[in-house]
């Protein structure tokens, strides 16, 4: 059957295929997650020396861990040994090395290879070469980005430069300080649903209206549909009415020290693709990370980042929070009810986007760039 043609008002989505073929999942594994800068594990997650997590890079299993001088440090989660998995724990705290529980081999928090069963008896051993594989590693707003490739793409253009891209500079995030704001809640959401789903929801606001009443009420120009919030440096403005970026628009949190007057009563969202959602509100920023684990499921876990004396005098932070829990909530369900349908003969061609969604294409042009084809 012919594809339908479209009308000048729309644009062709990627085929259906593209969000439940393996071999598509497969590929993007290796050319978006495990090639470019993914953000792993929030920096103060890893307290102080010894403190590790665990991370899903693409089809990687990485540890993220703190080293002696309180510095992060990552490596592949692999013995160099027989290639035992060195933590099956998503966290801990070890005291200074890392031991595999297979035969031994102890490495240290820089990835060293220090001692095992014998090793005084192979003085040809070089203890340097069979360290640990370590991953590139970047702090940016208070989180730990890794990469698995071996030259790494520039942090600047590829990370920091879509937050120039969306809001006109560099500074206008940095005024919101990320990195030393504290955590107030953080939710993690497992959805039955392809990574790009829950990006091109997050990329368009047509669904406002329709889905997210409370955020709406909150952000009124939401209502109209078109992606306004898009045009760069563009923030979405509070409702007349509106006291804070909350549940009900009721009073949120003092508006973070260096946010200047143009940002205030604002809400940015910056994508970094190809995981990352940045919102950015006068009181608080909401963090997303996506880790995709397979083509039809999507781990999210979401921080919300206060002030460090709102979290630190016990605030309840539950009616800020509640705004941005139902919009993921109601995101999250429709990018479920979706994906489904993407195996349905019915969507083999694929579906259309409409001219408040057409720069959702972008993405999927960056996307055929990035992993040469679609599946289809
Ligand atoms: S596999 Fe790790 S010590 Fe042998
Ligand atoms: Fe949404």
């Amino acid at each position: 059957m012919p594809p339908t043609p479209l009308s000048p008002s729309l644009i062709a989505t990627l085929p259906g295929a593209s969000y439940t073929d393996p071999d598509v999942f497969r590929r993007e594994q290796e050319r978006l997650f495990e090639a470019m800068w993914f953000c792993a594990v929030r920096s103060a997650d890893l307290g102080g020396p010894g403190a590790f997590r665990t991370v899903q890079v693409g089809r990687e299993s990485v540890i993220v861990a703190r080293n002696g001088a309180g510095e992060l440090r990552a490596f592949l989660n692999v013995c160099r040994h027989r290639g035992a998995r060195l933590c099956l724990e998503e966290s801990g705290e070890v005291r200074r090395t890392l031991r595999c529980p297979y035969h031994a081999w102890t490495y240290d928090l820089d990835g060293r290879l220090v001692a095992a069963p014998h090793l005084a008896k192979m003085p040809d051993i070089d203890r340097a070469a069979y360290g640990l594989v370590t991953v590139h590693l970047r702090e940016w707003l208070g989180y730990a980005w890794v990469c698995l490739a071996g030259e790494p793409p520039s942090f600047e253009e590829t990370v920091i430069g879509a937050a120039v891209e969306r809001l006109g500079d560099a500074a206008s995030i940095e005024r919101y300080r990320t990195e030393e704001l504290a955590l107030g809640r953080r939710i993690t959401y497992d959805v039955k649903a392809n990574w790009k789903l829950i990006v091109e929801n997050f990329m368009e606001c047509y669904h406002c209206a329709t889905i997210h009443p409370e955020l709406v009420d909150v952000l009124p120009e939401f209502a109209g549909g078109y992606a306004a919030q898009y045009y760069v440096g563009h923030g979405a403005a509070f409702g007349e009415d509106v006291k804070g970026f909350t549940v009900d628009g009721g009073e949120g949190f003092g508006t973070l020290p260096e946010v200047t007057p143009e940002q205030d009563r604002r809400y940015y969202a910056i994508t970094v693709k190809p995981t990352v959602f940045v919102n950015l509100v006068p009181d608080h920023v909401i963090l997303h990370r996506m880790f995709p684990l397979a083509e039809d499921r999507t781990v999210v876990e979401c921080d919300w980042l206060y002030a460090p004396e709102v979290v630190g005098s016990g605030a309840d932070v539950s009616h800020s929070v509640e705004l941005f829990h139902r919009v993921n909530l109601q995101d999250f369900a429709v990018c479920e009810r979706t994906q489904p349908a993407m195996a349905s003969r019915a969507y083999r061609a694929g579906g259309v986007l409409v001219p408040s969604e057409h720069h959702i294409s972008l993405f999927h042009a960056w996307l055929l760039e990035k992993t040469g084809g679609s599946g289809a």
